[in-house]
């Protein structure tokens, strides 16, 4: 049996605190509730600015990693709403932003925006494209940093994610829970695929070792909302790679602190090379299936 062969069980509850939330404590004098209600109105806020100033037809301010990797006005717009209100109410805090130039920061925390996740979507009218709005501490990697809260607004029809490290997950009031999906064969899986054309032909060749054994695949186009899915039961399990750390900061927590396992491939936490979510035996299966199909490297190491 090859080390990938190798059955493994992972701890789900101490496997994902230490993946997605909580990669240590809340530091000292730090209230997750007070950071909680604010992410919750800087994301409100911003979503409003989103939905209410959404032109008839949206046009492409720029394009970044690749040719079909928009910005449109309205992400510098709702990025510089968000950062606008953090100078005023936490001008010690850092920021690491989709759109912008890092803020450095004193305190130790920072604020991990995306100010339209799901920008695609939004060019076209897709209803799925969120304001997500984090706060962590420590590094702004999430393979290091303790995320402590977040809040993740879907734009078009208002529903409102949040979680606090340690005091749980909850949507427009109520508390969320993972499924516990029997088997990996009827698991439903959130997915998403890069801006590059080698990065999807990489994906395309993995979805076919994935798509054969789960219920179905869905790719509804912000990974923000697809983990707050996954929180709410209505995703049971994530995987995507290349995600950046403002698409996971506060979706991520949000999964957590509904009861999913949070992480990456081959014992890493959750990381821009891989993050997959999920929660019972059917994320071990398929962290395996995964692992077994390179889906971290470039497809050479899988079988043919
Ligand atoms: C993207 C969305 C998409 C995911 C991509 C992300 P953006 O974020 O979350 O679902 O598949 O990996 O880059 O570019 O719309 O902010």
């Amino acid at each position: 049996m090859t080390p990938r062969e190798t059955p493994r069980t992972l701890d789900h509850r101490t496997a994902g605190e230490a993946a997605g939330g909580g990669g240590g404590p809340v530091p000292d004098g730090v209230d997750v509730e007070e950071l909680r209600a604010l992410a919750r109105s800087l994301a409100c806020e911003a979503g409003t600015l989103v939905r209410e100033g959404r032109p008839e037809r949206v046009e492409v301010a720029a394009t970044k990693s690749s040719a079909v990797d928009p910005v449109t006005a309205m992400d510098r717009a709702s990025e510089e709403l968000l950062r606008a209100r953090l100078a005023v109410e936490r001008p010690d805090d850092a920021i690491l932003g989709e759109e912008g130039d890092d803020v450095p920061g004193t305190s130790g925390l920072t604020w991990v925006l995306d100010p339209i996740d799901g920008t695609v979507n939004y060019l076209y009218g897709v209803a799925s494209y969120a304001v997500s709005v984090a706060v962590v501490a420590g590094p702004p990697d999430p393979e290091r940093w303790t995320a402590l809260a977040g809040c993740v607004h879907s734009v078009v029809d208002g529903r409102t994610w949040t979680a606090a490290l340690g005091g749980g997950a909850e949507r427009d009031g109520r508390a969320l829970h993972v499924s516990r999906p029997a088997s990996l064969a009827g698991s439903l899986v959130g997915t998403g695929f890069g801006y590059s054309a080698e990065r999807r032909a990489h994906q395309a060749q993995v979805l076919t070792s994935v798509l054969p054994r789960v219920r179905d695949i869905r790719r509804l186009g912000a990974a923000a909302i697809d983990l707050c899915l996954l929180a709410e039961g209505a995703l049971d399990l994530y995987y995507e790679r290349g995600l950046n750390p403002w698409d996971v900061g506060a979706g991520g927590l949000v999964a957590t602190e509904a009861g999913a396992w949070l992480g990456g491939l081959r014992g890493r936490r959750a990381s821009s090379t891989m993050t997959v979510a999920g929660a019972g035996p059917v994320v071990d299966e398929l962290v395996h299936l995964l692992e077994a199909a390179d889906a971290d490297g470039d497809g050479r190491a899988a079988p043919r």
